[in-house]
């Protein structure tokens, strides 16, 4: 079945970057020039979802602003002869694959998923979380949805981490079927050093099956109250197959200023308006280090 439909969940405290989180969204933060949840938007929409279901709580409103036509500002912008700007802000707004569910209360990652579960429906889906961002020449939805295409079920993004992953992210216990691909015989959620059944680690991106929403069902909360996905996980592979990509690409974690700010500066080299400017700036702050 074709996977037509992603959740973006974006309903979080965003507790890591406070103070900064305290008035907007974590999901609003820039990477450089834009905001962390558009890279996730683009990236559904250039792997060929056709709706976007983002769950956000009370408190993310500029999400629903930022997707938003802003006829004032557009006004603005063509009297001050501001194409290119005008255009990018025309182009976002446009976007209108976009619909909004509420999480009444933050209840983890699994229970976000379950909000979006009339919406979605009974069909496969896929699901981006938006601390995690990839440059890949082809979306890493996009390559898992190739695998889905190939082996049905669940398909969850692996990253191979040192010691210290093992605390950060969920991981698996692998059986290897094919290059970078294998079924997934268990999944713990942060296991630390001791505990964990590989080096092989959880990320952001997933193609679930309809039935995850029965296991988040019976999924009891673990600790801190929340429900969470991977012990969902844990539950429907019990009962049907889930299997692990090693994806293609390079991987940013959004989700810690610091790590944030190593994206940027990546990112900042790279690009092509700031990339030569940025490189000589940097090589001027190293040689006063
Ligand atoms: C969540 C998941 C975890 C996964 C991680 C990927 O954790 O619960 O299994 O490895 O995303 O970024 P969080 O980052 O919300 O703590």
């Amino acid at each position: 079945m074709e996977i037509r439909k992603a959740v973006i969940p974006a309903a979080g405290w965003g507790t890591r970057f406070l103070p900064a989180t305290k008035a907007i969204p974590k999901e609003m933060l820039p990477l450089l020039d834009k905001p962390l949840i558009q890279y996730i938007v683009e990236e559904a929409i250039s792997s060929g979802i056709e709706q976007i279901i983002i769950v956000i709580s009370s408190a993310k409103s500029a999400i629903q602003d930022h997707f938003d036509r802003s006829v004032d500002l557009e006004q603005t912008l063509e009297q001050k002869g501001e194409e290119r700007l005008l255009e990018e802000v025309r182009r976002i707004a446009g976007l209108d694959k976009i619909c909004y569910v509420r999480q009444k209360e933050q209840l983890g990652l699994g229970d976000a998923i379950l909000t979006a579960r009339e919406i979605v429906g009974d069909e496969p889906f896929a699901v981006l979380l938006p601390d995690d961002i990839f440059d890949a020449d082809v979306p890493v939805i996009k390559q898992m949805i190739e695998v889905h295409r190939r082996y049905g079920g669940s398909v969850i993004a692996l990253w191979r981490v040192a010691e210290e992953g093992t605390r950060r992210y969920g991981i698996v216990k692998p059986k290897k079927i094919e290059d970078k691909v294998y079924q997934i015989l268990d999944v713990v959620e942060k296991p630390g050093p001791q505990n964990a059944p590989s080096d092989l680690a959880i990320l952001g991106r997933y193609i679930l099956a309809p039935e995850i929403f029965q296991a988040l069902r019976v999924t009891p909360p673990s600790k801190g109250g929340e429900i969470q996905l991977t012990d969902g996980l844990a539950l429907l592979l019990k009962q049907q197959a889930v299997h692990g990509y090693e994806f293609e690409g390079t991987y940013y974690d959004a989700g810690k200023p610091l790590s944030l700010l190593k994206a940027s500066v990546a990112l900042a080299v790279k690009h092509p308006e700031m990339g030569a400017d940025f490189k000589e700036y940097l090589k001027r702050l190293i040689a006063n280090l």
